[in-house]
C-alpha cells in the first residue's frame, strides 16, 4: 500500500475512534436527561485538621444520621496538592487516609451518606453526581477499594458491606478501583436472570455486589480524574430497564440499561454515598503504606422522573 493511503487509513480510523466515544460535560449529560434541579457540596475557605472538618461537614452537608459512618479521623481538608485550570481559587480538598495496614470494617478511609431530597416531599428517581478525585503520586492500587457513588433507600444504611438488596430495602452504585488502576462500578441491586451469565456483569459470592465493565477505564495517579455517574432507576418497577452510565474525564466508559434496583416504588434514590476504603473483606487487600485521595467538586442534579 502507498504511504499516502496508509496515512489516510491511519487518520480515517482515528476519526472512526473518536467518534465512537461519547464526550459530555456534566452539565450537558443532565440536561440531556432533563434532570432540572441541582445541588453542590460546599467546601471551606481555609484547611481544617480532622476534628475541624467533622464539625464542618456535620454542621455544612445534609448528612445522613448527622454522622460519619466510620473514618472521621481520616478526613480533613487541605491545600489542592494538585493544582489546575479546574482549580477554584486554591480552595481546599477533602483529603482521605488509609492508614498502612487498613482494608474495609473502618480500620482507614471514611464513609458517610449525604441525603438530598426534592422540595416537594417527592422522590428522586433519576441522578447525577459528579466530583474529581486524586490518588497519591506514589499510590498502590493493591487489589482494589471503594469510591463514591450514589445510593438509595428507604433503608439508608443497607445495601454495602454484605447487606444485600432485596428489591424493596435500598440499591447502591458505587465505583472501584481495582488492580493497576482499572474502574468499574460496583451495585448492589436485585440480579435478573441471566445478568450473572453476561460478560459485562461479575457477580460475587456472598451476597456482595456485583461488577459491572470492570476495566472499561483506567484511573491516573497524581493528577486529578473527573468520575460522572447516572443512575435511573427501572420504572415499571417490575422490568429491568435501569440504567447506570459512567463518564470518566468527561468520555462515556460505561452505559448499561439492564438494571433492576428495585421491585417496590418504596425504593427511590437519596443522595450521594462517600464510601470509601481498601477491599474487600480480608487483608490481602491491605494497603502496605499509609496513602491518601483527595476530592473536590461535588455536584449532583436529579429529577422525580426515572426516564
Ligand atoms: C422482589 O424480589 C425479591 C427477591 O429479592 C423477591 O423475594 C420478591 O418476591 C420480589 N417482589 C416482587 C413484588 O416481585
Ligand atoms: C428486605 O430487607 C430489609 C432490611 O433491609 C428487611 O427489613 C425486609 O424485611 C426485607 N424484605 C423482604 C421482602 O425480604
Amino acid at each position: 500500500m502507498a504511504f499516502e493511503s496508509l496515512v489516510f487509513m491511519s487518520l480515517l480510523a482515528f476519526a472512526i475512534s473518536c467518534n465512537a466515544a461519547t464526550t459530555a460535560s456534566p452539565s450537558a449529560i443532565a440536561s440531556s436527561y432533563s434532570l432540572t434541579t441541582s445541588t453542590s457540596l460546599p467546601f471551606p475557605t481555609a484547611t481544617l485538621s480532622s476534628s475541624s472538618a467533622e464539625s464542618y461537614m456535620k454542621s455544612s452537608w445534609p448528612l445522613n444520621d448527622d454522622k460519619i459512618d466510620f473514618g472521621a479521623d481520616d478526613l480533613s481538608f487541605v491545600s489542592d496538592p494538585f493544582p489546575d485550570s479546574s482549580s477554584d481559587s486554591n480552595s481546599p480538598v477533602l483529603q482521605v487516609t488509609y492508614p498502612a495496614g487498613s482494608y474495609s470494617h473502618g480500620t482507614g478511609g471514611a464513609q458517610f451518606t449525604a441525603l438530598w431530597n426534592p422540595s416537594s416531599g417527592d422522590k428522586f428517581k433519576s441522578m447525577l453526581l459528579t466530583y474529581e478525585l486524586a490518588f497519591d503520586t506514589d499510590f498502590d492500587f493493591v487489589k482494589g477499594g471503594k469510591l463514591p457513588g450514589i445510593r438509595g433507600g428507604p433503608e439508608e444504611n443497607w445495601c454495602s458491606g454484605g447487606n444485600v438488596a432485596n428489591g424493596s430495602n435500598c440499591f447502591s452504585s458505587r465505583v472501584m478501583w481495582r488492580t493497576d488502576g482499572e474502574g468499574e462500578v460496583y451495585s448492589y441491586f436485585l440480579l435478573p436472570d441471566g445478568l450473572c451469565d453476561n460478560s459485562n456483569y461479575i457477580c460475587n459470592q456472598d451476597n456482595y455486589g456485583t461488577s459491572i465493565d470492570r476495566g472499561s477505564f483506567s484511573f491516573v495517579t497524581g493528577q486529578w480524574n473527573r468520575v460522572t455517574m447516572l443512575v435511573r432507576l427501572n420504572d415499571p418497577v417490575d422490568t429491568a430497564n435501569g440504567q447506570v452510565q459512567l463518564y470518566y474525564n468527561n468520555v462515556e466508559a460505561i452505559d448499561q440499561s439492564i438494571l433492576q434496583y428495585r421491585n417496590s416504588s418504596k425504593v427511590y434514590i437519596s443522595g450521594f454515598y462517600f464510601s470509601t476504603f481498601f477491599g474487600g473483606s480480608d487483608s490481602s487487600w491491605a494497603t502496605p503504606n499509609e496513602v491518601h485521595t483527595y476530592f473536590r467538586n461535588v455536584q449532583m442534579w436529579a429529577s422525580t422522573e426515572a426516564a
